[in-house]
Order: C-alpha cells, then structure tokens, then sequence
C-alpha cells in the first residue's frame, strides 16, 4: 500500500458516509464506498435472477461488476451506473441495503470484492468507508476508525433523513430493520462487523456531524 489510508468503520447508520464525504473534500483524498461494491452486486444478482444461495454465481457477478461511479455535475449528487443504467436512487434503499447484507456473508463474494477494493489506495491518499476496512481490507492503515450509535439513534437519523425526501417510513420498521442488519454484519463468520484492535472507538450518539469530524480530524493530523 503506496498511499496513505484512513479506514472508517461501522453499523449502517452511524454518519460514516457523511464523515468519510467530509474527509475525502478535505483533505482532497479518494474515497471508497465499500458498501456500494456489495449493494451493486445484490442487486445484480437480482436483475440476473441468480439465487443468493449460489456463492460461486453471486461471487462471478461481484467479480464481473459493470459500474461506473460518475462525479456530479455544478452541485449535483454523484451518480452510479449498473450495466448501463443510472442506479443511484435504488443503491441506497433499505431493500438494496437488505441485500447486500446477504450476499456479504458469503465469503467467496468477500474475495472477489478484495482486489478491486484495495486498488482505490493510491496517492495522494484514500478514506474507505466500510465494515472489515481496518481489520480486512486495509490491516496496515495508520489511522482505523470505528464509528457507531445506539440503534435508536440509528433509526432515527434514517428516519428523519427518509422523511425530508418525502417518503412514507414507520420508525419501528426502520428500528427492526437496522436492528436485523446488524446482527448479520457482526455475526457472520466471514469478516464480521468489528472494530480493530488498533481502531479508535466513537461514539457519535448525542454529537453532531461537526463534532465527529473534528476528532476524527485530529487523529488524522496527529498520526499522518
Ligand atoms: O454501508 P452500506 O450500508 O452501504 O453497506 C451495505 C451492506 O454491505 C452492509 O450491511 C454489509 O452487510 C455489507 N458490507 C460489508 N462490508 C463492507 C461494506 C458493506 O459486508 N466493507
């Protein structure tokens, strides 16, 4: 690994998208959305009709994933295409999140996604946003991160964020559901949700998006 790394890990919900966002503008380094890998490939497992119980299939799509990742235009959001077509809307549903916990437990899909993660390490230095990015994918970052929050804290946060789009969400389901994917992601055999044994923990319950990134900013400073 040539390039500097920072892993940030963590449940769904805990602001590491924004946080890693704010990092990568800041410092004008790269970043990896883990998680999309494993969303494109649920969900062409499900254009392709492959069963979710077919590891070898589920692993080849990951393997042959077509997707581009376009930046935005004048203030836009960046964009996403699968085979062809604009995804971005559907990339971040709870459905597409469900699926791609699911094709995650299988290691095979792991391994296939491993190469094409680690090659987003190059200068001037890359933010990877994930699950096993500190323990898996990047075990020699010098700055791991583990961010997290209640679930209840979770919840809401995905709540209001749902519902100033305009969708119709029930909080308990959002509740259920996040409680579901957690235990997946860290109960799994394979690269389970966890912090690293050298990551620093925080907890952004009860803080607000400025406040993580100005200590995980700090960190940053004082070890690269
Ligand atoms: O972070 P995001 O919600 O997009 O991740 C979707 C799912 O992909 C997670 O719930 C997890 O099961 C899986 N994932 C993973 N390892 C990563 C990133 C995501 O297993 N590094």
């Amino acid at each position: 690994m040539n390039a500097p790394v920072v892993t940030i890990d963590g449940p769904s919900g805990s602001g590491k998208g924004t946080l890693c966002q704010m990092l990568a503008l800041k410092l004008g380094w790269h970043l990896l959305d883990s998680g999309a890998l494993y969303r494109l490939t649920g969900m062409a497992a499900d254009r392709h009709g492959v069963s979710l119980e077919d590891e070898a299939a589920v692993a080849a799509l990951a393997s042959a994933l077509d997707v581009e990742f376009l930046p935005g235009e004048q203030g836009q959001p960046s964009r996403v295409i699968l085979e062809g077509d604009d995804v971005s809307g559907e990339l971040r549903t709870e459905t597409t999140g469900n699926l791609a916990s699911r094709v995650a437990v299988l290691p095979a899909v792991r391994q296939a996604l491993l190469q094409r993660q680690r090659d987003f390490a190059c200068a001037p230095g890359l933010i990877a946003d994930g699950r096993d990015m500190g323990t898996v994918v990047f075990p020699e970052a010098p700055v791991k991160v583990y961010l997290t929050a209640s679930a209840e804290e979770r919840a809401q946060r995905r709540y209001k964020q749902l519902k100033e789009k305009g969708n119709d969400v029930n909080l308990a389901t959002l509740l259920e559901e996040i409680q579901l994917r957690d235990r997946r992601d860290s109960e799994r055999e394979h690269a389970p949700l966890k912090p690293a044994d050298d990551a620093i923990v925080v907890d952004s319950s009860g803080l607000d998006i400025d406040q993580v990134f100005a200590r995980v900013l700090d960190e940053v400073s004082a070890r690269i």
